[in-house]
């Protein structure tokens, strides 16, 4: 059985980098929730809440071994979104062991407002460093050369840094390609790494496997799973916190004027150091079900989705009037056409049935001014994508 069969032959859905389509078994999970066993997680006793739990429970396992990470060293809390983590984890870094704050040019808004609101609250500075074309890292150099702002003769420094990047971009899918070597560089002098993943777990979770990183935070929703967030953080970073945010599901015990952290109070329960509140149970059971479906894909869909990209790029490049943002075929392709408004093109696409994003996709610094690209258009790829789509693309943009 098709999992996106509810799409019909008229829908393309094009816009993946927001939100993927949810496959059947995903949905299903999620109603099997709320059918089924409707429940608080982690607080009661009565058998709904158990087999909550245990599908919660099944959920943190399955994160850590799609990114191959243990538990001793790792573990994972539920949040709202990527935004939110990011937001969460720079707000309760503790000050005194984090005295800059490096981001890169080509990040989502998500990094390069909060890493600007962090270097604002804690009054340090904050470094954007330039991304190299293959999307990797600068690790020395002056900051004249290697940031973008105004630099005399200091050179890159990582000492008790938060460096605060993605590891794939969100307008051509870009990847981090030294993350390797940007973790041992910043951890030998006393950084943190604070990956974005937001663009990667969908198709590229393997190049997160096996690091090292402090925090990767990702989107659920990116992912073939329902709305939600996800914080992998190294269980060693917990003296390194303040709890600004902070409520029921995170104490074991409250007196007057001071609580027990259950994060602190008990190994298995670390987690709760980020989740405030009553959860999204339903939500989390379901991320279980899409980890597992992704899992499950197999070579034929691997190489659908590398054709339907292929076919797609070549396409778009073959016209001298297309100009593309990346160098290499990703099923993340942003692009603009010469004299003519990539607002007005997604709207026609969009009477076709086509759905595709238009504008700058929260990428606003690089796109628009480091690139003064005109407003572009989006096309993201995934595993619901049909060959007939490309073939609809095609023909589409062709009589537009
Ligand atoms: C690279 C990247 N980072 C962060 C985000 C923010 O994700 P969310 O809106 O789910 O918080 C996005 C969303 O598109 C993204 O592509």
């Amino acid at each position: 059985m098709n999992d996106f069969d509810y799409l019909g032959e008229k829908a393309v859905y094009l816009d993946a980098a927001c939100q993927s389509l949810r496959p059947r078994p995903v949905v299903e999970a999620l109603e099997r929730y709320y059918f089924e066993h409707n429940s608080c997680g982690e607080r009661v006793k009565y058998p709904w809440g158990e087999q909550t739990d245990e599908l919660v429970e099944a959920t943190r396992k399955k994160v850590l071994k799609l990114l191959k990470l243990k538990s001793k060293d790792y573990f994972v809390s539920f949040t709202l979104n990527t935004t939110y983590g990011i937001n969460l984890i720079l707000n309760e870094l503790d000050e005194t062991v984090v005295k800059r704050v490096i981001t890169s040019d080509i990040e989502h808004n998500s990094p390069f407002l909060a890493t600007m609101a962090m270097s604002k609250r804690l009054g340090i500075p904050r470094i954007v460093l330039k991304r190299n074309e293959d999307g990797s890292l600068p690790l020395a150099g002056k900051l004249v050369e290697v940031a973008r702002g105004n630099y005399g003769d200091e050179e890159l420094d990582f000492a008790q840094a938060a460096v605060v990047v993605n590891c794939a971009a969100n307008f051509d899918g870009r990847r981090l390609a030294n993350l390797t070597e940007l973790v041992k560089k910043v951890h030998k002098a006393g950084g943190l790494v604070i990956i974005d993943a937001a663009q990667a777990m969908a198709h590229y979770h393997e190049m997160l496997e096996k690091t090292e990183v402090d925090v990767i935070c990702f989107s659920a929703h990116k992912m073939y799973a329902p709305s939600l967030g996800v914080i992998v953080a190294r269980r060693d970073l917990l003296p390194k916190l303040k709890q600004n945010f902070i409520g029921g599901g995170m104490v074991d015990d409250v007196f007057l004027d001071r609580y027990l952290l259950s994060a602190e109070a008990n190994r298995e329960h670390v987690h709760t150091i980020f989740e405030a509140g009553l959860q999204a149970w339903g939500e989390i059971c379901a991320l279980g079900a899409a980890i597992e479906w992704l899992e499950d894909r197999s070579k034929a869909d691997r190489k659908r989705l590398e054709v339907c990209t292929r076919e797609l790029d070549e396409f778009l490049r073959s016209n001298p009037k297309v100009k593309m943002v990346g160098q290499e075929p990703n099923p993340t392709m942003s692009f603009y056409v010469e004299g003519l408004d990539s607002h007005l093109l997604g709207s026609a696409l969009g009477k076709e049935g086509i759905m595709a994003r238009t504008g700058y996709f929260c990428a606003h610094y690089y796109l628009d001014k480091v690139m003064q690209y005109p407003p572009l258009i989006r096309f993201s790829l995934s595993y619901a994508t049909r060959e007939s789509d490309i073939e609809r693309v095609k023909k589409a943009m062709g009589k537009i």
